[in-house]
């Protein structure tokens, strides 16, 4: 490939940082046992802490209870009927760049297209790996005769949700949460406090 392909098939990474992405740019593809094991390992820990970090969770048995969801939403681990687990590769070097897990299912007459879980390499983020696999998997829905796709987003996750959006997704429906014992208010500093008289 001359220079000059190589730029047109891949414009970001040679000068020009605000060029989109070549569709061609990345596949996926299905993930081997040993990649499973090596991705839910270092999932089930991050879930686990994620909880922990909102307040969801214990931290004593956060870890146990994440391994217990994974268990109980993939029963048969990698060959879960429906569940699929990818690595995402860059086609022109070959090189992993992230995961994409995914599920398909017949549900209520209709096939039923979301997208569980999508993680970049942090050294490999905002070059439009993300926004490419979800392109990729948004035509796998279409050619499956899915009609939408399907995600779930924490709330606190901006960078998520500005990917999502800039890609047109739109809040379906709204889970809500009252915190009973919210945390009480740190009083001022000593020296706000003299300030204001308290
Ligand atoms: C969220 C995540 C998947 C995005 O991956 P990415 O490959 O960096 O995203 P892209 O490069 O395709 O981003 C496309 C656009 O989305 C928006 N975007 C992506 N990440 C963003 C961030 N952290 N902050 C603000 N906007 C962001 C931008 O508009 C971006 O375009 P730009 O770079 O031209 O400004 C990645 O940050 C990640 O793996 N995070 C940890 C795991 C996670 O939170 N996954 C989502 C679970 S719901």
């Amino acid at each position: 490939m001359t220079p000059n392909e190589r730029r047109q098939r891949n414009p970001r990474r040679h000068g020009n940082p605000t060029a989109p992405v070549g569709p061609d740019r990345i596949r996926i593809e299905p993930m081997s046992d040993q990649e499973f094991q090596v991705s839910r390992n270092y999932t089930i820990p991050e879930h686990a802490a994620d909880y922990v970090r909102r307040g969801i969770w214990a931290e004593g048995v956060a870890l146990e209870t994440s391994r217990e969801g994974f268990a109980q939403l993939l029963p048969q681990g990698l060959a879960t009927r429906g569940k699929h687990f990818c690595n995402i590769l860059d086609n022109e070097t070959g090189r992993r760049v992230g995961e994409v897990w995914y599920s398909v299912q017949e549900k209520g007459g209709k096939v039923q297209f979301s997208i569980d879980w999508i993680r970049i390499e942090p050294q490999n983020r905002r070059q439009g790996y993300a926004a490419q696999t979800i392109r990729l998997l948004e035509n796998e829905a279409r050619g499956l005769g899915a009609d939408r796709t399907w995600l779930n987003v924490w709330m606190d996750n901006l960078g998520a949700i500005a990917l999502y959006r800039k890609l047109g997704y739109a809040a379906s429906d709204m889970r809500m949460m009252k915190l009973l014992n919210p945390r009480p208010r740190r009083p001022p500093p000593a020296r706000a406090r003299k300030r204001s008289g308290i």
